[in-house]
């Protein structure tokens, strides 16, 4: 059998060049990693906080204070789809001449979606029978374990009502976000 020996310094060439070569590659690994970051990015700022949506205007809200039920549409945007759709639905009700009450219309207790009655100015969940004020207080024989989730909301110049929407965890006493 014949061995072949690579003289001394061809040898110390063919190493520098191989390591010349694995630290190329691995410093080109950064930018490339750093590129997959930004790509998914619209998935993680997707996650966090509320959809600030402009919901309506102060005006056309009902001044006696029934409250008005809107539908939540967003455009959901991750790295790959665009698409719009139905997020949601809050209620919107004028408590003040230039205040009001926004509230998620998910029932806390087990997630089924209530229903404004005016026959008893109160807020219902048929699923299980909660029942809330018109400000979101339950029941006291109602099974939900917390109020109905009111949301931040801001008026703006003009009159317009923008809510921060978001969906919390339900059957627990204590609002928790949904990420
Ligand atoms: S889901 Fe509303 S009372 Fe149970």
């Amino acid at each position: 059998m014949q061995t072949e020996t690579i003289p001394g310094g061809e040898r110390r060439e063919f190493l520098k060049q191989a390591c010349t070569a694995c630290l190329g590659g691995a410093l080109g690994l950064v930018p490339a990693l750093a590129g997959v970051a930004v790509y998914l990015d619209p998935l993680r700022r997707q996650a966090d906080g509320g959809l600030l949506v402009r919901v309506t205007s102060l005006e056309s809200l009902p001044a006696d204070g029934t409250p008005v039920l809107f539908p939540i549409i967003a455009t959901r945007t991750d790295a790959w789809n665009k698409a719009i759709a139905p997020v949601g639905a809050v209620y919107v009700r004028r408590a003040k001449a230039d205040q009001v009450q926004v509230f998620n219309v998910t029932c806390p207790h087990a997630g089924c979606a209530v229903e404004y009655q005016a026959e008893r100015s109160a807020y219902f969940c048929p699923c299980h029978n909660s029942l809330f004020s018109l400000e979101g207080k339950r029941s006291a024989d109602s099974p939900s374990a917390r109020d109905l989730d009111s949301l931040k909301h801001e008026i703006r110049t003009g009159g317009e009502v923008w809510v921060e929407f978001k969906n919390f965890e339900t059957g627990k006493a204590t609002k928790v976000a949904v990420s």
